[in-house]
């Protein structure tokens, strides 16, 4: 049995003919009534996944700290705008403020934007940071002028990618279609060479590659990472980015679904399973610095995080709980290579032409 949406895309190819994988993961994802960001709580224990600032409050307070030093370094510019995509249920954001209370002249400076298409997790923003006031945009560029300081941890992973399949005629794209039944979704090939193929970076679409390799390409990465960095080079700023992703493009096919914490098919019931792909990372880079911008990174979020002082933090925390084990879990999924702590990449993108942000060695390349 599909779900609803699985039925009314089927109906849509029927009659229109095969999909692109990028146009089901947004229609799975953000169809209007029964996409899946549209519909019930996504996140925690009850949901279908959990993220590092649901994990500890650690994640947060350094990344408010780590934003709070930028707006310091920027000058303290009055009004910043405090900019996050995709918040979830705020409580990143939250840990933030929270840690940030005491940075003289800081909480006045910042208004808050943010950027989320389910209106569930609004209600759930409100309720975790309706004492700041936020404003709430459907993209990024609707965010008013000004300079800006950014965050987004696991945003760019939800955006549409388009699929790849190396054939003996050169990259063909994988459609999503129907089986012989005319109802149930599975994959094809297009019958030749794809233009979208132009996508890929040279180093993979030139290779000398088997057939049967796939490849990934999202231009809706690409984009975001444009206008992300466009608009800190017109407004100054940083954006911090951190998600689970690679530092080069390679080929490989990395979208997956996640229902109640287990992999199903990427196919199974659309709209009421989470779909994401590993974020390349190279491709955001190239698209900030073509903007202008300056990149640092990707780092590892476990060096990351320990260049920040998560340890000494942890520390502190331990002092004053009846659960120090649960501190101490929470810091080994966030930070060990087996965990969180390698696959989880932090990406610092900036108008400036200074030393490295905290958090990142002093090189643009910084890919430990
Ligand atoms: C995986 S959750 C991450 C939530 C939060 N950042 C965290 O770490 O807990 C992805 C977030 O991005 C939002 N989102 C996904 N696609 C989006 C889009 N196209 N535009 C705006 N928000 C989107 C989701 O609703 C959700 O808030």
């Amino acid at each position: 049995m599909t779900s609803e949406l699985g039925r009314l895309i089927a109906r849509r190819i029927a009659l229109t003919g095969p999909i692109s994988v990028a146009d089901f993961m947004a229609e799975a994802l953000g169809h209007p009534r029964l996409g899946y960001y549209r519909r019930a709580m996504p996140l925690g224990a009850a949901g279908d996944f959990t993220t590092a600032p649901e994990i500890s409050q650690m994640f947060g307070e350094l990344v408010g700290a780590w934003l709070a030093e930028r707006w310091q370094a920027m000058g303290r510019p009055a009004p910043v705008r405090l900019v996050e995509l995709g918040p979830g249920r705020g409580t990143l954001m939250a840990d933030a403020l929270r840690a940030t209370r005491a940075v003289p002249g800081f909480h006045a400076a910042a208004a808050l934007h943010l950027v989320e298409i389910s209106e569930t997790l609004r209600d759930a923003q409100e309720a975790a940071l309706g004492a700041f006031k936020p404003a709430w945009h459907a993209s990024v560029d609707q965010v008013p002028d000004g300079p800006t300081l950014m965050v987004a941890n696991e945003f760019l992973d939800a955006l549409p990618v388009r699929q790849f399949e190396k054939t003996p005629h050169g990259w063909a794209e994988r459609m999503i279609g129907l089986a012989a039944d005319g109802e149930t979704l599975r994959f094809a090939l297009t019958p030749g060479p794809s233009p979208f193929a132009s996508l890929l970076p040279a180093s993979v679409r030139d290779a000398d590659l088997p057939p049967g390799t796939l490849a990934e390409a999202s231009g809706a990465v690409a984009h975001q990472a444009t206008a992300i960095a466009a608009r800190l080079m017109r407004q100054g700023g940083w954006a911090l980015i951190v998600d689970y992703g690679r530092d080069d493009t390679a080929p490989g096919a990395t979208l997956q679904a996640v229902r109640r914490h287990r992999g199903v098919d990427v196919l199974d019931r659309p709209g009421e399973t989470d779909l994401t792909a590993h974020v390349d990372f190279a491709a955001v880079a190239q698209a900030a610095t073509a903007a202008g911008a300056r990149v640092f990174g990707p780092a590892g979020q476990g060096d990351f995080l320990r260049r920040l002082g998560i340890e000494q933090r942890a520390r502190a925390l331990k002092a004053r709980t009846s659960e120090p084990a649960a501190i101490d879990a929470a810091l080994a999924r966030l930070i060990t290579a087996d965990q969180m702590g390698t696959l989880f990449r932090v990406m610092a993108v900036g108008d400036d032409r200074s030393a490295a942000p905290a958090g990142f060695s002093d090189t643009p390349s910084d890919t430990t």
